[in-house]
């Protein structure tokens, strides 16, 4: 099969040999169902309860505060319509470039009553703590939701310091840190948050399996209803196998994570250096960032139409968020910085691996800057 060389890993990531080879048995031999109160029940219960422990371990919380869900879109949604169910509707802030499963869900609230506060950016793309501290002391939320790394830029938000000022004032405050597991240190206790969303696949574990950590004083009505697994607030028979592999990738988080940043820095640093060198903006470059995500923009080329040439030249990267490439619109994330639509539509996005050769870096900046080269010269034509 052909195979592309595959830059978006923040959309998702390749399995690791390691996480596939834990979760075997259970996909196999080890059937039971974790209820179950026999030998085959045991065996996957006490796989799942070492994996609720493998998972703290990675974020610096308890076992006790892990809630599997499904992934990081059940993660969000939980807390926030949990949350939301077990208070009179009051006001709801999020940051102005949360994941959709944020925004959505935000606005199926609105729809029950809830009031919405967007929380803005600062031009770089963080959040604006400052101006975020004062709209939550006018309009007093019950309930903040600021992700911890934004999946299209890779810029961290201070979200310590916001928990920290809207916490005294009795909101419940939640980070989606989906994009921050496993290219930045993540510890629970020193975030300050009530939950906080991780999901699996996006730390070379496998689809099908996430977190909700969740401070054990928070009170949280399930979405799904039934035999009260995963202390009553997500009912299911569990997946094991994906929990298993969860598990294990994020011991492989907690073991491995100087020496994956240290790798993603130095081809991060090679790619900017060439990109920059090709004349390409480069979105939020004075925030801190994941050492692995470039936004970037060459004015004047559609950022569709730069994938979509790239594919062929065997580079796989993104157009604006993965999540919603569905969605023809620039980027939301983009436009809350200030950027103007026009050169928010050639936005792409490379995301890099913790193993990214600098041959490879070199490889694609040179097929980058012929693509480039090839697109400008059509455009010229054109006009
Ligand atoms: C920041 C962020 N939050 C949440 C999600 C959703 O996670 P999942 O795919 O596990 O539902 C994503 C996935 O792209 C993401 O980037």
């Amino acid at each position: 099969m052909f195979a592309p060389t595959y830059l978006d890993h923040n959309a998702t990531t390749p399995i690791d040999a390691r996480v596939f080879d834990a979760m075997l048995p259970y996909l196999r031999e080890r059937f039971g169902n974790p209820s179950s109160r026999h030998e085959y029940g045991r065996q996957t219960r006490d796989a799942i309860e070492r994996a609720r422990y493998q998972v703290a371990e990675a974020v610096g919380a308890h076992p006790t505060e892990v809630i599997f869900t499904s992934g990081g879109s059940e993660a969000n949604n939980l807390f926030l319509k949990g949350a939301a169910a077990r208070m009179e509707a009051g006001v709801l802030a999020i940051g102005a470039s949360e994941h959709p499963c944020v925004t959505r869900a935000a606005q199926q609230l609105v729809g029950q009553g809830w009031q919405l506060q967007t929380l803005p950016l600062d031009a770089e793309g963080a959040l604006d703590v400052a101006a975020a501290a004062s709209l939550c002391e006018q309009a007093r939320p019950k309930l903040v939701s600021v992700m911890l790394a934004n999946n299209e830029t890779g810029v961290l938000n201070a979200v310590a310091g916001l928990a920290q000022q809207v916490r005294s004032r009795g909101a419940w405050v939640h980070t989606d840190a989906v994009q921050a597991l496993g290219k930045y240190p993540i510890d629970f206790r020193v975030l300050g948050v009530h939950g906080m969303t991780l999901s699996a696949h996006k730390i070379h574990g496998p689809v099908g399996a996430g977190a909700l950590v969740v401070d054990k004083r928070v009170d949280l009505s399930p979405l799904v209803a039934g035999g009260g697994q995963e202390r009553g607030l997500r009912s299911g028979t569990e997946n094991v196998a994906a929990i298993v592999g969860f598990g294990q990738a994020c011991e492989l988080v907690k073991s491995e994570l100087q020496q994956r940043i240290s790798g993603m820095q130095l081809a991060h640093a090679e790619l900017e250096r060439g990109l920059l060198g090709l004349g390409a903006k480069i979105f939020g470059a004075g925030a801190l960032r994941l050492p692995n995500t470039s936004y970037l923009a060459f004015a004047g080329i559609d950022g569709e139409t730069l994938v979509g040439r790239l594919d062929r030249a065997g580079f796989a990267v993104a157009s604006g968020a993965a999540c919603s490439s569905a969605n023809p619109e620039p980027s939301r994330t983009l436009l809350a910085m200030g950027v103007v639509p026009e050169l928010a539509r050639c936005a792409i996005r490379v995301s890099l691996g913790p193993e990214m050769s600098r041959e490879t870096i070199e490889r694609f900046l040179s097929v980058l800057q012929q693509t480039v080269n090839e697109l400008r010269q059509l455009t010229a034509l054109a006009v």
